[in-house]
């Protein structure tokens, strides 16, 4: 196997047009700086096609696809069902921003599947959903506060980027502070933020002691940077809001149509007042959701008299592309697909856990502190010296480095794997897919156990 200082060169070769185009872009396109492509010292690789699990790239190089467009191709690339509904949609015109039948066939299906779901507000993407969110949380509730957990992802408006999985810990583990996550952001937002600790009695007690200056409690359900179940928390923290008045919301943008068809909420049985959405529900084009119970959501629904909902300070959101026709008719096409086939849930969730098993057993037996972690068909590998407890654990160094050393490997042996973000199996991905992306990690790891990487 190649050396790592080999890597880079060796990966360049293969990739000749994917180089032009980043000498193209580089002085002009600018992109995330933590988990962008755009970003030293990686080869930035340009997709040109997917189908089904897998991407071309610019050079036609082949690869096993376990990025899936951050989540959102549950069913795969270029999916029959979605490529269809769409062809149809754009026929007849891209967007309206004027009432359309799609948009109310999409907030049925979203009521019939989603527990906590009696109203829904359509957008265009999971950051908007959750700032809708907060809104119509502090509109409903009166009061300004919000409490989000360390390390769960919620976006990036700055309510969001407050002590979110980019940005390591400050303060005790059982009570962070609130700290920004990055520029941009006045100081003073942190004033409404409580950050609260994940699996702990602490955060219980926090919100008893806050209750009257807490608008909502925002968790992701399951947290997206370290996948594992963790319902009796979550349970408590139902317990715990029912008998303060402060709402309860699920983020559930990634786990939405993903971990059940009815999300966390119908996994773990535990029902909200309100919840985010985004990526699955549309088939693969921008979308975003806030729903919730019609109480939770009373600061959204207008009275009719436009003077009147202006002195109620009721929450205005309007956006050209909401409810755009083609994200409704092929969002609509992949949640009727995944109600009528409730073992695409059962296959991905076994290929996750089959490949967990088989990985984690193997890494430890060869005395690589290489661990996958993950629940249904999401998972992240965390590779610091000491096991992975706590959220904070996720900032180890070693652990980065490791991470960008493994994913620059697989991607050279044709196996796309986003670093530091999580990898998704999907329903097009097939056993052989699966045996795939066990033997290639087997071999990049035993790689960088020979180069003292571990
Ligand atoms: C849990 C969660 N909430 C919100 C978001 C933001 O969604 P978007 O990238 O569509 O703005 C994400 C994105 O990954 C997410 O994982």
């Amino acid at each position: 196997m190649i050396n790592y200082e080999d890597l880079f060169s060796a990966t360049a070769d293969k990739i000749p047009n994917s180089n032009k185009l980043f000498e193209r872009a580089k002085d002009k396109l600018l992109s995330p700086l933590v988990t962008g492509p755009y970003r030293a010292p990686a080869n930035v690789i340009f997709i040109d096609r997917g189908q089904g699990s897998k991407i071309w790239d610019k050079d036609d190089n082949e690869y096993l696809d376990m990025t899936m467009g951050y989540g959102p191709l549950v069913l795969g690339h270029a999916a029959e069902v979605v490529i269809k509904a769409a062809q149809k949609a754009v026929e007849k015109g891209t967007n309206y921003a004027i009432a359309n039948e799609h948009e109310v066939k999409m907030a049925e299906l979203m009521c019939d599947a989603i527990p906590c779901a009696e109203r829904v507000v359509f957008c265009n993407s999971g950051t908007e959903a959750t700032m809708y969110a907060i809104k119509i949380a502090r509109a409903t509730s009166g009061k300004a506060k919000i409490a989000t957990f360390e390390g769960c992802y919620h976006g990036v408006h700055d309510y969001a980027m407050v002590g979110s999985m980019l940005s390591a810990g400050t303060g005790p583990a059982d009570a962070p502070e609130p700290s920004l996550d990055c520029g941009g952001i006045p100081d003073n937002v942190t004033e409404n933020v409580v950050k609260l600790a994940y699996d702990c009695d602490e955060s219980i007690e926090r919100i008893r002691a806050l209750k009257n200056e807490l608008a909502v409690v925002i968790i992701e359900p399951v947290p997206s940077g370290y996948p594992i179940n963790m319902q009796a928390f979550l349970r408590k923290l139902r317990d715990v809001t029912h008998e303060c008045g402060v709402l309860l919301m699920f983020d559930e943008v990634i786990s939405g149509f993903r971990c059940a068809y009815g999300g966390g909420q119908e996994k773990y049985d535990i029902v909200p007042d309100m919840a985010t959405y985004g990526k699955i529900m549309g088939g693969g084009f921008p979308v975003g959701a806030v729903v919730g119970t019609a109480a939770a959501m009373k600061s959204f629904t207008s009275s009719g008299d436009i003077e009147q909902d202006f002195a109620q300070r009721k929450v205005f959101a309007i956006g050209t592309f909401n409810g755009n026709p083609i994200t409704m008719q092929a969002g609509a096409a992949v949640l009727e697909h995944l109600r009528d086939n409730p073992e695409i849930y059962t296959r991905m969730d076994k290929l996750t856990a089959d490949a967990k098993a088989e990985i984690n057993s193997w890494a430890e037996e060869q005395g690589i502190p290489f661990k996958l972690i993950g629940e249904n068909s999401w998972f992240v590998p965390f590779m610091g010296d000491k096991p992975f407890c706590h959220t904070r654990d996720g900032h180890d160094e070693k652990h980065a480095l490791r991470n960008v050393v493994y994913c620059n490997y697989m991607r050279h042996l044709g196996v796309y794997i986003p670093d530091l973000h999580i990898i998704f199996f999907s329903g097009a991905h097939t056993e052989a897919d699966a045996e795939q992306f066990v033997e290639t990690s087997k071999q990049v790891l035993l790689a960088m156990k020979e180069q003292q990487m571990f």
